[in-house]
């Protein structure tokens, strides 16, 4: 096996001073409203706990969405399946989709469509991280971490072959 070794691009303390930012603005534009966050796993379940906690209002609902993009390895097949969905109806509902990264689009865009048929007051969407270099289909980002170019990513909830994920910070992997 090839050894490798994780180098980071966005540190622990870079995160967590931009969720507190995030979380501040979305406190600020959902005041009076009640709220639910919609995580899509697994990428988003480490952003998702932390956003959450710095969103400083009693009424939001935490739900989780599961969704697998055909294709193994780096690349996404723009083919997305729901594996697990909502528990609760949306229907009236102010939903935020947190997203671990918005890469080609295909995803959000899918889930966007998704959603709209069911009704809900207002839907946007919040991801932790945007590679504007590979977009295949623009997606509104309402709220975004941060900017990142076209290197594939692992730690905080995102994964590589589903290892990584508990990487407290983002880094990219490198073959020594
Ligand atoms: P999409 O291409 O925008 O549909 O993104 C699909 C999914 O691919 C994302 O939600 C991530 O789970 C995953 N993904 C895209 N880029 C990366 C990356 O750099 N590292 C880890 N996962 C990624
Ligand atoms: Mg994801």
């Amino acid at each position: 096996m090839t050894q490798t070794h994780v180098s980071t691009l966005l540190s622990t303390e870079q995160i967590a001073a931009r969720v507190r930012e995030l979380g501040a603005q979305i406190t600020k534009d959902y005041e009076g409203r009640r709220l639910v966050l919609v995580s899509v796993l697994k990428g988003s379940f480490i952003f998702t706990a932390d956003l959450c906690r710095a969103i400083d209002t009693h009424q939001v609902r935490i739900e989780f969405l599961g969704v697998r993009s055909y294709g193994e390895g780096t690349s996404t097949s723009g083919v997305v399946q729901i594996t697990q969905d909502l528990s609760k109806p949306i229907e009236g509902e102010d939903v935020l989709i947190v997203e671990d990264i918005v890469d080609t689009g295909l995803t959000i865009a899918h889930l966007l469509e998704l959603f709209k048929t069911r009704h809900p007051a207002s839907i946007k969407v919040c991801s932790l991280l945007h590679k504007p270099a590979r977009t295949k289909i623009e997606v509104p980002i309402d709220y975004l971490g941060f900017t990142i170019e076209d290197r594939f990513v692992v730690g905080y909830g995102l994964d590589w072959a589903e290892r990584y994920r508990n990487l407290p910070f983002i880094g990219v992997v490198e073959a020594k």
